[in-house]
């Protein structure tokens, strides 16, 4: 189905620390704009996460906001983190909040999409220009969630577990492949098979799995050399798929390819109720100055509606606001260039719900 068809759509917000309640507010207007063409509704219950829930109830993910968001069809989630908690243990930081709603809702696949969209780039635009890739991060595994962890012999040591199983390989990489055969059927599986047992295991089932979609081309790399390949040519790129540290780090380093960090949209799948959220931080070095770009939230709740609903035209719709928004020349300050007059977030996002009303 393409129309709403009148439908409510039961949203769980979760606007967080620093930009993240201006981003948040601004894909909402443009979801509002879209349900108004569309036909849809949209019913959003909003809670506490990150440092805000750490001021307002004493933890990251209070409760409440599991219950709000277990109980809603989509989250749509801004951004947590915020400097004053950057020295508090584990359970008060407003990052753990994070890591523990996506392995509350179940989200291993992470959908990170890159391409070129506008603005500055220290890239050449050679370079740069029709790259067009997805980060396929898995979420919920690896050195952010293994046991053991912590400090050791009184402050002087720290240790981390890295431990992946077969069952968690098997299910990104047929994910990946399934993404891969709707795209342009390349896979390029990135790990560290030369020094890791996790990436060993992980190269292994890539290898076993992708036999089983001989039409999709499957490449490994090191992520060392996929992290110069990428800004060296980024156009060899379709799915690019790794393990969850590779590919936070991957994610924004693609960021510089599409023009800013904050263009750059994400959707956490693989359990009843997906997390949209852009893949850029709290920015606490803009909070406030009305300088955050919205587009990657924008683009956000454009991905809720295609995988969780799904609302395909509507979607596609969201999506061509914010490229003829950029493409007008309407810029935000992290785009424009560097003495130019810039948009500010609500001037972009007007511009955004212009376009949606036609
Ligand atoms: P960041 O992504 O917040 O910022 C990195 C740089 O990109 C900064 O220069 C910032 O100004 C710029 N930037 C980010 N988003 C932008 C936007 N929408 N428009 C314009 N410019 C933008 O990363 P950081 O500074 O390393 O971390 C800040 C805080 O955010 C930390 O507490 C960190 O843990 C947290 N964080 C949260 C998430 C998340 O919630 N998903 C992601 C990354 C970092
Ligand atoms: C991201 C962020 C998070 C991560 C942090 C805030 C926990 O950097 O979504 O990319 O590392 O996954
Ligand atoms: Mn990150």
């Amino acid at each position: 189905m393409s129309s709403g068809g009148g439908r409510e759509l039961r949203l769980c917000l979760l606007p967080g620390d620093g930009i993240g309640p201006e981003v948040v507010a601004a894909a909402m207007a443009a979801l509002t704009a879209a349900g108004e063409r569309f036909s849809f509704r949209i019913a959003a219950q909003t809670a506490a996460i990150g440092g805000a829930a750490l001021r307002s109830a004493g933890e990251p993910l209070p409760a409440a906001t599991r219950q709000a968001a277990l109980g809603a069809q989509a989250v749509l989630l801004g951004a947590v983190g915020a400097p004053e908690f950057d020295g508090e243990p584990k359970a008060r930081k407003p990052e753990t909040g994070l890591l523990e709603l996506r392995q509350l809702l179940g989200c291993w696949a992470n959908l990170r999409p890159v391409r070129r969209l506008a603005g500055r780039t220290p890239l050449r635009d050679e370079v740069a220009a029709g790259a067009d890739l997805i980060v396929l991060r898995e979420l919920i595994g690896g050195l952010y969630f293994g046991e053991p962890r912590g400090f050791a012999d009184n402050g002087q040591a720290a240790f981390n577990t890295l431990r992946y199983s077969v069952e968690e390989i098997e299910r990104l990489a047929r994910f990946g492949f399934a993404l891969a055969r709707r795209r342009r059927r390349k896979l390029t599986s990135v790990d560290k098979a030369n020094v890791l047992e996790t990436s060993q295991l992980w190269r292994q089932v890539f290898q076993r799995v992708g036999a089983e979609y001989p039409d999709v081309a499957l490449e490994h790399m090191y992520v060392d050399n996929c992290a110069m390949q990428l800004i060296l040519n980024p156009r060899q790129f379709d799915v690019l798929a790794t393990e969850n540290l590779f590919g936070d780090i991957l994610s924004d380093e693609a960021g510089v390819l599409a023009g800013s960090l904050g263009l750059l949209p994400s959707a956490s799948l693989g359990g009843q109720v997906g997390i949209y959220e852009p893949v850029h931080g709290s920015a606490p070095d803009l909070a406030g100055k009305g300088w955050a770009n919205p587009a990657g939230a924008i683009l956000s709740a454009a991905m809720m509606l295609r995988h969780s609903f799904p609302l395909e035209a509507a979607a596609t719709a969201v999506e061509t606001a914010v490229t003829d928004t950029l493409a007008a020349g309407v810029l935000t300050r992290d785009l424009a260039p560097p003495e130019a007059a810039f948009a500010t977030t609500d001037e972009f996002t007007r511009a955004v719900v212009g376009r949606l009303r036609g």
